[in-house]
């Protein structure tokens, strides 16, 4: 049987099987998620540094241990929520020795090099690391509608993935175990630039004017429809970028180039914010002033890489470049293990 094989098939025989788990960190989170893996019949050990929070949980049926070390032995799958990785490297530090052949799954919020440190640790420690991210708020763990992300070992993943499914929909974003963390601070950074520009819409199509005084949920149910259009481009355009390509097809940039002056000029007339919609006209305007006016919107990435210098990558720029924003360090390297 390949490694592959049995992979899929512990995942299968897994499924809708009560599993042994613990959650160490019953804050907001921590206890949703505890509640969550409670609600979906696993046996369920749960720990915070502050007593009283647990007994909810053991009202319910969880099982609430003495000690940090004590929850951790109960359960081959590990669960850790807490508001630092600083509170993480005090609680699960100590606890080498008791993870060792356990998984531990990091959903504590911090930057990839944080999430590469503890992954060396864990490897030292022989424990499984996941570093993982939550895609919601407590009310929506549980909810399949909801994505949670990790990264790091697939064979820890795959083994645990039916139990993690009580959180959420489990996706596995790569081996690197930074990945989630980078993937969570893109997403946030698509889902702003999206709600502010839908904001803007509202605010422009809400506005006295020609035509206008459209209520935000009339507009927003014919917005919502155009949403599949917009996500038909970034799967169109998303090849594109990586073949480094933009054939145009029926929309090149010169045709958005000019309705962008429509909507700059709609927004100024009607005292809107235009700061959003200049921002991409200036992009527009420097790929079409470099002869790029016949290629597709995807030409834009090249603007908004390097701050907007083509020739930013072949400078070699963007060395540790993501982790050095998300870290503020600058050398883009993980650090030392925690103790
Ligand atoms: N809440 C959200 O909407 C949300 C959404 C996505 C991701 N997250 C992430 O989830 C994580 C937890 O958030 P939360 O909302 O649950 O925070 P929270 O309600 O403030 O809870 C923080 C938890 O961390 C524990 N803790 C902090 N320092 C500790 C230490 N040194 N040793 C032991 N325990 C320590 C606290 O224990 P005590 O009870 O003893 O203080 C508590 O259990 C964060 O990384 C957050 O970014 C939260």
């Amino acid at each position: 049987m390949s490694t592959d094989e049995s992979v899929n098939e512990s995942a299968n025989v897994s499924i809708g099987v009560s599993a042994e788990v613990t959650v160490l960190g019953l804050g907001a989170m921590g206890a949703a998620l505890a509640g969550a893996f409670v609600d979906a019949g696993h046996r369920t050990t749960v720990w915070n540094r502050t007593r009283g929070k647990a007994d909810a949980l053991a009202a319910r049926g969880a099982v609430a241990a003495a000690s940090a070390a004590e929850a951790v032995t109960a359960s081959p799958l590990v669960v850790i929520c807490l508001s630092s990785y600083g509170g993480v490297h005090e609680v699960v530090g100590p606890l080498a020795g008791e993870l060792a052949g356990r998984t531990l799954v990091n959903l504590t919020s911090g930057s990839p090099v944080h999430a590469r440190e503890t992954a060396v640790w864990a490897e030292r420690s022989r424990a499984g690391y996941l570093d993982g991210v939550i895609m919601t708020t407590p009310s929506g763990v549980g909810d399949r509608g909801f994505l949670q992300l990790y990264a790091g070992s697939p064979t820890a993943f795959e083994e645990h993935r039916a139990t993690l499914a009580a959180l959420g929909e489990p996706l596995h974003v790569g081996a690197d175990t930074a990945l989630s963390s980078v993937y969570d601070t893109a997403l946030l950074g698509l889902m702003w630039s999206t709600l502010t520009g839908w904001l803007h819409t509202v605010a422009l199509i809400g506005a006295d004017g020609p035509g206008g005084n459209v209520s935000a949920t009339a507009y927003t149910e014919v917005a919502d429809r155009w949403m599949q259009t917009v996500r038909f481009f970034m799967r169109a355009y998303a090849p594109q970028i990586d073949s480094g390509h933009y054939p145009s097809g029926e929309f090149p940039l010169e045709l958005h180039r000019m309705t962008m002056d429509v909507l700059v000029h709609a927004c100024r007339l009607r005292g809107i914010d235009s700061r959003t919609a200049e921002l991409f006209r200036d992009l527009a305007d420097r790929a079409v002033a470099a002869g790029h006016a016949g290629d597709s919107y995807a030409r834009l990435i090249e603007y908004v890489r390097a701050d907007g210098r083509p020739d930013g990558r072949a400078e070699g720029r963007l060395d540790g470049h993501m982790e050095g924003r998300l870290d503020g360090r600058t050398d883009g390297r993980p650090g030392a293990a925690p103790a």
